[in-house]
């Protein structure tokens, strides 16, 4: 291991619960990645040790200008200037309000907050304010957060009573939501759903418009509200959001990551018929009205609404999709490229393990690329079309890695596998 890495990873080990916490952990990933990053510039990360990889999960999805935009920076700079948290918030958050209701088609207002998790969780509490009611379906193998409403049966330190009122359905099948709805009889107060199917280890899923109308028209008829779950989604599918191309409309969504460029910061939207609901539940955070966050915002979302932004985001992601499609079939390889062209994604043929799947991140990373094996990547308007061709060149060779383990004696155990 790298020296400033291995020291670090020693050092966090006495005073960090298990060394490091959380989705970033590099337990969760082959042998070899870098735990710790000091610099990020353009489409670039830079580890504790000084290696350069191009990023292509986009810290998870916040940077979607590329680190250290210069816009975005400027803006920062200049609110820094004027300070970040007052008594109240500063003329930024009736700015960013007025924005983001301009830009996402179904919102009228805005209230902001921090984290993907405070956005979806105040996103449940106005739906049952509205409606007085408690029962919330969501997706079986969806991801909102780490809110207990919506925890996976799994979690520590969270009772199955503070689960109680959550209903699962599968993604995509209407059947399985007609029956939740049955279910939560006259208890509905909400349904939650990502506008595409992107839980971890597996390829994604649009959504398929049958399944999202069906949403809308049982809200409906129920009295029930239909929340988005825009947090991964926002500003990489369309910024005017995710289902408007569908004809169809949430009445709230939550957005984050994207939103600041990689500044704290989460939204919830909401049509006028949920602003009285949202006057009354308690929403408030020490730092919730921070104004640098707010001024990157602005900046950000600006920029990334532009079509010229949204182009790159297309042309890089598409030309990165098919070139991965050609790239393993040269080898002989049976890959599933799945997601839109800025949430891209690809899993091997017969490897549930994930094995192949290690095996090709690893060498990518050794070549100057960082793609998460199990992981939806993402996609900002730093990675152009000449970051694109240094990723596929690594992705050659990474293919190339993988295709002489798959020939090594012994392969046949590593299909298997998992
Ligand atoms: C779809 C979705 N919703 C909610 C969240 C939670 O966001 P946060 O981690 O900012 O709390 C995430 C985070 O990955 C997410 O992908």
């Amino acid at each position: 291991m790298n020296k400033a890495e291995a020291s670090l990873r020693a050092r966090s080990a006495t005073t960090v619960p298990g060394g490091m916490y959380g989705h970033k952990n590099v337990a969760h990933l082959p042998a070899g990645f870098p735990q710790f990053f000091e610099k990020g510039l353009g489409a670039s990360i830079w580890d504790a040790d000084g290696h350069e990889y191009i990023d292509m999960m986009c810290s998870w999805g916040p940077i979607i200008l590329g680190h250290q935009n210069p816009l975005v920076d400027e803006a920062v700079r200049q609110q820094l200037a004027q300070g970040e948290c007052f008594n109240g918030p500063s003329s930024r958050m009736v700015e960013l309000a007025e924005l983001l209701t301009d830009t996402v088609a179904h919102a009228d207002w805005a209230l902001f907050c921090k984290n993907g998790t405070d956005a979806t969780t105040l996103a449940v509490a106005v739906a049952r304010t509205e409606t007085s009611k408690r029962k919330v379906i969501m997706a079986n193998g969806s991801y909102h957060g780490i809110a207990a409403w919506s925890s996976s049966p799994t979690a520590a330190g969270i009772p199955a009573d503070e689960r109680a009122h959550t209903i699962r359905i599968e993604y995509n099948d209407v059947a399985s939501l007609r029956a939740a709805v049955s279910e939560a009889d006259d208890d509905l107060a909400a349904l939650v759903l990502t506008p595409l199917r992107h839980d971890i280890s597996r390829d994604l899923e649009p959504v398929s418009p049958e399944f999202a109308r069906a949403a809308r028209e049982l809200c409906n008829r129920h009295n029930a509200v239909l929340i988005l779950d825009e947090v991964r989604t926002g500003f990489r599918i369309d910024p005017v959001g995710s289902w408007t191309s569908l004809g169809v409309q949430p009445d709230l969504s939550a957005w984050s990551k994207a939103l600041g460029n990689g500044h704290a910061i989460a939204a919830l939207l909401g049509t006028r018929t949920l602003e009285a609901a949202a006057t009354r539940i308690t929403a408030t955070g020490s730092f919730w009205f921070g104004s640098v966050p707010m001024a990157a915002a602005l900046a950000t979302v600006r920029e990334i609404r532009r079509p010229e932004s949204q182009a790159i985001l297309t042309a890089s992601g598409t030309k990165l999709q098919n070139c991965l499609r050609t790239q393993a079939a040269s080898y002989g390889l049976d890959v599933n490229v799945s997601g839109p062209p800025a949430l891209p994604f690809m899993t091997f043929a017969n490897d549930p393990g994930f094995e192949l799947s290690a095996v090709w991140a690893r060498a990518a990373l050794d070549e100057g690329a960082y793609f998460h094996p199990t992981h939806n990547w993402f996609l900002g308007t730093a990675h152009t079309d000449a970051v694109i061709d240094r990723v596929l060149n690594a992705t050659d060779l990474a293919f190339a890695r993988v295709a002489r383990v798959t020939a090594e004696p012994g392969a046949d155990r590593l299909l298997r596998a998992g």
